[in-house]
């Protein structure tokens, strides 16, 4: 299946993914991990996206696009694939659209994850994560064994730098202005699935793999 993951910060789309992904054997793609990976290691790419990224700004949406476009190569990504945080705009969207007419494919179903606004700023604020693997914790709602430590390499964990109220609030209002168009355009392709995101993640995987069956 080709599957993407759209909705607003914080509203559970890296935590559901790792379920999705062991579930269906895909290969997973978040743009905001991989160019964080990027601003980490102080690559051409990374140094171009992290003034946005700080502000809570999008990227543009070419340096997405490539990062994409050369990801979904990769002989892991023929069979299906779930992509977290893209496409953002309705220009990534379009290009996605032909990235996959040139292979003969199309996307399945996009996982909208509906949530109010309001509930977003505890999620953002409370969450620690395990960079290299991905892991994510909440020190309320989902509280690692030792604070500050990852459960399975007992590493250190961290707080990304846009995890603050400030940024917050102008990365929810690209997603209403920029990313919203989105939801709308696959709802004309009658691919969207509406997920109740504000529920425990337990149900809202149950629901996607609903969604999915
Ligand atoms: P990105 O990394 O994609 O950030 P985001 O979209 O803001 O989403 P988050 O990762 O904050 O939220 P999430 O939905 O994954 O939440 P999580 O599951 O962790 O992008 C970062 C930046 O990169 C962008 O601002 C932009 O600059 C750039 N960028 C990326 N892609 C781009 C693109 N395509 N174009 C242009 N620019 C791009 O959950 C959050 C917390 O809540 C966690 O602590 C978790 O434990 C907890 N939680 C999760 N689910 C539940 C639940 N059901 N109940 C209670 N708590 C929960
Ligand atoms: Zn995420
Ligand atoms: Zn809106």
């Amino acid at each position: 299946k080709r599957l993407i993951l759209v909705g607003p910060p914080g509203s559970g789309k890296g935590t559901q993914s790792p379920l999705i992904k062991d579930e269906y054997c895909l290969c997973h793609l978040a743009t905001g991990d991989m160019l964080r990976a990027a601003v980490a290691a102080k690559t051409r790419l990374g140094v171009k996206a992290k003034e946005a990224m700080d502000k809570g700004e999008l990227v543009s949406d070419d340096l997405v696009v490539g990062i994409i476009d050369d990801a979904l190569k990769k002989p892991s990504c023929q069979k299906g694939f779930i992509l977290d945080g893209f496409p953002r705009t309705v220009v990534q969207a379009e290009k996605l659209d032909e990235m996959l007419e040139k292979r003969g494919a199309k996307v399945d179903k996009v996982l909208n994850f509906a949530i109010d606004d309001a509930i977003l700023e505890e999620r953002i604020t409370g969450r620690w994560i395990h960079p290299s693997s991905g892991r994510t914790y909440h020190t309320k709602f989902a509280p690692p064994k030792a604070p500050g430590i990852d459960d399975v390499t007992g590493e250190p964990l961290i707080q990304r730098k846009d995890d603050t109220p400030a940024v917050l609030k102008s990365r929810l209002e690209s997603f209403h202005r920029q990313t919203e168009p989105v939801i709308d355009y696959y709802k004309k392709k009658g691919i969207v699935a509406n997920l109740p995101a504000e529920k425990k993640p337990e149900e809202v995987t149950s629901v996607i793999n609903k969604a999915l069956s």
